[in-house]
């Protein structure tokens, strides 16, 4: 494992089951490969973005970094250590120092616990032999860690006496208490108010310099993307089709699927000019079987070879990697007047 990184996730898959048709005796189970093969890396001290549309394996690829939720099969290794490979009590040790911010704030924190509760719990289960006395203070600097001062104003009250911002830093307080070395914050400010969410990311920049943090950020809003990352990772349908420089990716996007979401985001308008929308009909839709290229059923520039030989990630430069066998027949910039169409919907 390269010393620059903090973790390196290698062909990681995760399979669901679902149970489809409409009557009882003809139901069947068929596979959802949400996470499909994704091998990624995240240096130590960047924030490495997530980016794609709803259901496309975001939050599952998280969750399995976590250890929230078990991989099909693969590799995630952590400082050197196969996350995979550990039993219950091993990863048990790990997990203070891998932290998770949550879409939304109501379902992590419990409503009957004060805020003094929430934030003592993580302290109890990890940080065995300091008094009490000691325990409240850790609490009240990092309630004025996330810029609720004075900390006693907000210790003692319950979720439901604080704003949605303030339920949302005090769930980021208690992901950092234990000072982790890694957070994952899976699309932290999509459930909050507008007014508020400038202030939960720039507390969440803060606190990365402050701490040296590592950061995996999750969200299908590339303008969040391109203030919050260092990298990003773009994924369709379980697989990552374009990873690189945040910056460069947006100024000059190479896999079609990457090209149609940049060119929808009018508030890109300071990296890039004179874009014509690329607007994508359809769904990513997992229970799809895969044979080809992914994104093969939307894509404008398909060739025949695209429905039958997977492409894999391939560097371009630098650690710029794109997942497109027809990348030389693409002209660059966005085409005029190109809507890339679902040609071939597959339905159960
Ligand atoms: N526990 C589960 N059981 C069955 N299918 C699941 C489960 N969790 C996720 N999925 C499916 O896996 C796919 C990926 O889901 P995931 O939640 O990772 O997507 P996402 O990119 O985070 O989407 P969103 O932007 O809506 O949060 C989806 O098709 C979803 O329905
Ligand atoms: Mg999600």
């Amino acid at each position: 494992m390269s010393k620059e990184n903090l973790i390196e996730v290698k062909n990681l898959n995760k399979t669901f089951t679902k149970k489809v048709g409409r009557h009882f005796f003809n139901r069947k189970n068929v596979p959802i490969h949400a996470v499909n093969n994704i091998s990624i890396e995240i240096k130590k001290g960047e924030t490495l973005g997530i980016i794609g549309e709803s259901g496309c394996g975001k939050t599952t690829t998280a969750r399995m970094l976590l250890r929230l939720q078990k991989e099909t099969h693969g590799e995630i290794l952590f400082n050197g250590t196969d996350l995979c490979k550990l039993n219950e009590r091993e990863t048990s040790k790990f997990l203070p120092n891998m932290q998770m911010i949550f879409q939304d704030p109501y379902d992590t924190l419990n409503p009957g616990m004060r805020v003094v509760d929430l934030l003592m719990e993580p302290i109890n289960a990890h940080m065995k032999g300091i008094s009490h006395n000691e325990k409240i203070e850790i609490i009240k600097e990092s309630i004025e860690a996330i810029d609720l001062k004075p900390a006693e104003r907000f210790m003692y009250r319950y979720p439901h006496e604080l704003s949605g911002g303030q339920r949302q830093r005090i769930a980021i307080a208690r992901a950092i208490i234990l000072k982790p070395d890694f957070i994952a914050a899976d699309e932290p400010t999509s459930m909050l108010d507008v007014s508020v969410r400038a202030g939960i990311l720039n507390l969440l920049l803060k606190l990365k310099k402050q701490m040296g943090l590592t950061m995996l950020f999750i969200t299908h809003d590339l303008t969040t993307a391109s203030y919050m990352c260092d990298r990003i990772a773009v994924m369709y349908q379980g697989e990552v089709v374009e990873v690189g420089n945040t910056e460069k990716i947006i100024r000059n996007p190479s896999h079609p699927y990457t090209r149609a979401l940049v060119s929808v985001v009018t508030d890109l308008n300071h990296f890039i000019e004179n874009r014509d929308r690329i607007i994508l009909d359809g769904e990513v839709d997992a229970t799809i079987e895969k044979k080809g290229c992914i994104f093969v059923h939307r894509c404008p520039f398909r060739e025949e070879h695209c429905f039958h030989d997977p492409p894999s990630l391939v560097t371009q430069q630098g650690d710029h990697q794109v997942a497109c066998s027809c990348l030389d027949k693409i002209p660059s910039g966005l085409p005029k007047d190109q809507s890339l169409q679902q040609q071939n919907s597959h339905s159960i």
